[in-house]
């Protein structure tokens, strides 16, 4: 399964943008506390607006996509900010490949919903003490011709899903001009 739409569709979509950075997403500015200093790794990380925020702030960012135009939007602005982020193209749904990167001292997944296996392996890319951020539609979103069931999170979906991670907050977002968000942030025990 993909997010919203087919790889095709999001090539397409970034093709298309103009090469503006969008802002970065107002609950991770507001919850950047959380975040422990280090590395991040941006799952599903789009054409960067988080990552590029989180880099400005001083993490050492990896984004991974599988859209090749995002990416390399995100390497125009990185380049036009004098940034270092380090990109990889990589399918979510390949979840031999997400066992072979190495662990992160936060991990954040903006507006994208993690298949079961992606959230299976999330605890073993984290650090002690690592923080895992997850924001995506709520559950009082409405499934339209862009938004499927699947893409939505269940009502408390996330709540007790690990054993080894601590949820620290969690956060139910109504966004007038984009629909509801939900917010959940983990730490690694
Ligand atoms: C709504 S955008 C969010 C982008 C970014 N996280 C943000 O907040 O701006 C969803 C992203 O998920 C990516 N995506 C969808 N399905 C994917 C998959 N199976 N593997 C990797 N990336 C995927 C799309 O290419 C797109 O960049």
């Amino acid at each position: 399964m993909t997010y919203m739409y087919t790889k095709d569709v999001w090539e397409q979509k970034f093709r298309d943008r103009h090469m503006k950075l969008m802002n970065p997403e107002k609950s991770l500015c507001d919850n950047i506390a959380f975040l422990k200093k280090g590395t991040v790794l941006d799952l599903a990380c789009g054409d960067g607006r988080n990552a590029i925020y989180l880099a400005q702030k001083g993490f050492n960012v990896t984004g991974i996509d599988f859209s090749e135009e995002a990416l390399k939007r995100l390497r125009y602005f990185a380049d036009e900010r004098n940034l270092k982020i380090s990109t990889k193209m990589m399918n979510l749904n390949d979840y031999g490949m997400l066992l072979k990167l190495k662990s992160f001292d936060n991990i954040i997944i903006n507006h994208y919903k993690p298949e079961e296996q992606v959230m299976e392996v999330l605890p073993n890319l984290l650090n002690q003490k690592g923080t895992l951020v997850i924001c995506g539609f709520g559950y009082r979103q409405q499934v339209n011709e862009r938004i499927s069931e699947h893409d939505i999170f269940k009502k408390d979906e996330f709540k007790d899903r690990f054993n080894n991670l601590n949820l620290i907050m969690h956060q139910d977002i109504n966004d007038d001009s984009r629909g509801f968000f939900e917010v959940y942030i983990f730490e690694k025990n």
